[in-house]
């Protein structure tokens, strides 16, 4: 696996310290919200180790939901143009917390914000662990960002190419 990542873009620390600060910012932003009306959801498989991370930094009583998203055919690193999802979890009367990994078209994010928009959620707000520099990506609402990234595919800390390197534990960019 390592031979097939040409370098590191975000190392592993630099994650970790990260992700504790958007925990801490995320904590700060719903500290006024009664507890058990808090639902995470989460979009896999991509943000699977990201929000790993992230809700061991989140220490109120909230709900995890994961729902599925695709947006990639096989061996490809364009994103496609309408993104498979699963099932929305319900999310009436909750404050909602959407965590994915990356923006990218933002076409995913803003299906899945606004599905869930319309089963009246209390409050929503989106987190992503990465954007790319895009007029795309950053044109949809999002309000907790780990970092902005150039425009290049990236593999690692849960994000795929084929399926494979989810498990590499940097964010690296892969070998043409
Ligand atoms: P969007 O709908 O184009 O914003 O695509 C978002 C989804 O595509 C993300 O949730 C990722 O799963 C995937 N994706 C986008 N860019 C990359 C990348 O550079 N590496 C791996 N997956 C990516
Ligand atoms: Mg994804």
């Amino acid at each position: 696996m390592k031979q097939d990542i040409d370098r590191i873009l975000i190392a592993r620390g630099a994650i970790s310290d990260r992700v504790r600060s958007l925990g801490e910012d995320i904590t700060k932003s719903l500290e006024d919200v009664e507890e058990q009306q808090i639902a995470l959801v989460a979009v896999m498989t991509g943000s699977l180790i990201f929000v790993a991370d992230l809700m061991r930094h989140l220490p109120m009583k909230i709900q995890i939901q994961l729902m599925s998203a695709t947006s990639y055919i096989g061996k490809s690193t364009k994103t496609n143009n309408d993104p498979m999802l699963g099932k929305l979890p319900d999310v009436k009367d909750l404050h909602v917390l959407l965590v994915d990994d990356i923006l990218d078209s933002g076409k995913t994010l803003t299906r899945i914000r606004n599905g869930l928009i319309e089963m009246e959620p209390k409050s929503i707000q989106s987190c992503v662990l990465l954007r790319k520099k895009l007029d795309s990506a950053m044109s949809v609402p999002c309000e907790h960002i780990g970092f902005d990234i150039e425009d290049e595919f990236v593999v690692g800390y849960g994000l795929d190419y084929d399926g494979y390197y989810r498990n590499f534990p940097d964010i690296g960019v892969i070998s043409p």
